[in-house]
């Protein structure tokens, strides 16, 4: 039996096995369902474990499980107590127990990390505070629809240098997209994580000016300023943030026909004005519907094919 894998980072694929999977989406959206099989989920259980609010990652997990022909079951927080109530070992080798995958969101990635050591079966992050990866691979499916491939893009993210930020740091570079970051000061994203991007072949470039970030970008991309356990700070960032609006201003400064995408929830009035994601030019929608057909892809392929 081959080891199972885990994705809990981006780079938990190789760059070819991520053109795959942004292929095998588009195939199995293309195709209203998994190419080739019915139900290559049939039989198989997967263990939704979040310890935070959710809603395009909850939903797309549950519904697209179910559409592969298997079974999902939804455990909050604190009735799991990850870490409190039990030892995140014991969590880890009793699930393994009952089902075929561990799909897991996370305050600390280090719990993340631990989880994926101690299950057998895949561990997959749909979100930590370090990264992403879940939303990421639907934000290349997405590109890739509307760009009409990816290869020799330039992707311009705006704000906080986030769990996103990370994972698409690391994760254009399998694709052969640029990367521009644009932050304040304090709130770049980490010279480690650069670094590594850099070791995979990574064109990145870290920025303090938006407009400078979107000149030559082909997706301009936003995230919230406080994201989800940093509640406290929101106030001090919605100041120190103050000229990190993506508006139609800033995206009249982006190359003809850029596409505008946030990862959502948004915070209208602060990293985006109220509208935005109806901009003629956002794709922010269809990216949400798209953890649907990428995730899907990302199962069959943890699930059957490894
Ligand atoms: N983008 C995203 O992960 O949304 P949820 O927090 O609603 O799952």
């Amino acid at each position: 039996m081959s080891k199972k894998r885990d994705f809990t980072s981006v780079t938990d694929l190789s760059p070819a096995e991520t053109r795959r999977l942004v292929q095998r989406a588009a195939d199995g959206k293309a195709a209203a369902g998994p190419p080739g099989r019915a139900a290559p989920l049939a039989g198989k259980s997967v263990a939704l474990l979040f310890e935070k609010p959710s809603l395009r990652t909850k939903v797309s997990f549950q519904v697209g499980v179910a559409q592969l022909g298997g079974y999902s079951l939804y455990l909050g927080g604190e009735e799991v107590g990850l870490g409190a109530r039990e030892p995140i070992s014991d969590v880890a080798r009793v699930l393994s127990g009952y089902v075929d995958c561990i799909v897991a969101r996370v305050f600390s990635h280090r719990h993340l990390e631990e989880l994926a050591r101690y299950a057998s079966v895949p561990v997959i992050n749909a979100l930590s505070d370090w990264e992403h990866p879940c939303q990421i691979m639907a934000d290349l499916l997405t590109v890739y629809e509307h760009k009409g491939g990816l290869d020799g893009l330039t992707l311009a993210y705006i704000g906080d240098g986030n769990n996103v930020a990370r994972s698409l740091c690391l994760a254009l570079p399998a694709v052969g997209m640029s990367f521009h970051c644009a932050s304040p000061d304090g709130y770049e994203l980490d010279a480690a994580s650069v670094a590594a991007a850099e070791a995979r072949g990574g064109r990145t470039r870290i920025m303090r000016s938006p407009s400078e970030a979107v000149a030559d970008a082909d997706v301009v991309y936003t995230d919230v300023w406080a994201s989800m356990g940093q509640e406290t700070e929101a106030a001090q960032r919605r100041q120190q943030f103050a000229g990190y609006t993506v508006d139609p201003a800033l995206m009249a400064q982006a190359r003809p026909g850029a596409l505008f995408m946030h990862d959502m929830p948004a915070h209208y009035g602060e990293e985006v004005p109220p509208g935005m994601l109806e901009h003629p030019q956002s794709v922010a929608y269809p990216q949400a519907h798209n953890r649907l057909h990428a995730q899907k892809a990302l199962l069959e392929f943890l699930l059957n094919d490894t």
